[in-house]
């Protein structure tokens, strides 16, 4: 079987190496050493001010909605995992949503404006596939309506956009250490912020709200173990091996694609991409599905990423989008992790075109 992504894992002994610092301390979870130390590396990993582990990709952006103040209307994008949307539903904020382009698949950044009111107060869109939004212009327009950006990068680890870290662009960023992501701790996930205060706010909310007895905010509880910390320090090791396979395994696929007429992702000159997925988008829905069917028969599944359309929930009643409806009905990212081999490839490329 060959599942749309396969997670990395580290040698056993390796992993057991890390963690046994925590058996050896009995301290497994509350700021761990092992927790302090994957923060710092993925600080200097990642050339980036503030970092917090955190439990997962989801609760770090309603901590980011909240220590923003965000209470009413976010613009948002109907092209994301469906967290994106529920975390600005769970902080009873509205998601009000602009379409997508139709070339890399983020928010249409020149649609934004038309959709301002003046109960809108944030901006959150999602790097999709890792892929950067038009970030100077989503820059331009927040800093013209005084609103807030907050980037979900939870694909976009190690991503940079001329020269500069993805996560750096925006109020807070957000990413997920998923088990399925290019780097992860199993489960997880980490807030950004260039803002000292904001991080200090951040860090509270993560636990409780409080330091010891000293009780400043309310707070939730984000933190996460030493168990997923050693997950993530071991990982870190490996991270520029995975970086590379990604990209050599993704130009295999576009070079044996791009004469199809099926649309790939266009990686323009001044994006560092991290080559987290490949999105094959189909002419139409019955194509995407006949080549579904015929790769599921050989028991290889890609993944509808992202199907539905997120404005289309029936518990959100979103504005239409069309060009995300379009997009969401035809595309499926194909496999690609770290073991995929040329021959897998081959035969997923083959039984795709063939049902073309
Ligand atoms: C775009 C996007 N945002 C948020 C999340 C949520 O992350 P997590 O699963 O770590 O909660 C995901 C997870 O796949 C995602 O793809």
């Amino acid at each position: 079987m060959i599942n749309v992504t396969k997670t990395f894992l580290p040698p056993f002994d390796e992993y057991t190496a890390i963690l046994k610092k925590a058996w050896d301390n009995s301290w497994i979870t509350n700021n761990g050493d092992l927790l302090r130390e994957l923060e710092q590396q993925l600080k200097d990993y990642l050339a980036v001010k503030n970092l917090l582990f955190c439990s997962n990709g989801t609760i770090v952006l309603q901590m980011a909605l909240k220590a923003l103040n965000i209470t009413g209307e976010v613009i948002t994008t109907p092209f994301s995992y469906v967290a994106t949307t529920t975390a600005i539903l769970w902080e009873q904020c509205k998601p009000v949503f602009v379409d997508i382009n139709d070339t890399d698949f983020c928010i249409d950044a020149t649609k934004i404006e038309a959709a301002i009111t003046d109960k809108t107060q944030a901006i959150l869109a999602t790097h999709v596939y890792g892929y950067p939004c038009d970030v100077e212009a989503i820059e331009k327009i927040a800093l013209k309506h005084n609103l807030k950006v907050i980037y979900d990068a939870a694909h976009a680890f190690a991503t940079r956009y001329k020269g500069t870290p993805i996560f750096n662009y925006g109020h807070v960023s957000t990413c997920s250490f998923h088990a399925t992501k290019i780097f992860h701790t199993g489960e997880g996930g980490c807030i950004i912020t260039n803002d000292d205060d904001l991080n200090n706010q951040l860090m509270l909310y993560r636990q409780f709200g409080h330091v010891g007895d000293d009780y400043y905010t309310i707070g939730i509880n984000a933190k996460n173990s030493e168990f997923h910390a050693a997950m993530g320090l071991c990982n870190l090791k490996y991270i520029d091996a995975i970086l590379r396979g990604q990209k050599e395994k993704w130009l295999r696929y576009y070079g044996m694609l791009k004469n199809s007429n099926l649309q790939l992702l266009d990686i323009k000159t001044d994006v560092d991409y991290n080559y987290a997925y490949f999105p094959v988008l189909f002419p139409s829905e019955e194509k995407l599905l006949t080549a579904l069917k015929a790769l599921n028969e050989q028991q290889i599944f890609p993944r509808r990423y992202f199907y539905p359309s997120l404005n289309t929930l029936n518990y959100v009643h979103g504005q239409p989008c069309p060009v995300s409806e379009s997009v969401a009905s035809r595309v499926f990212c194909v496999p690609l992790f770290n073991d995929l081999t040329v021959a897998q490839q081959e035969q997923i490329v083959q039984i795709i075109l063939k049902s073309m």
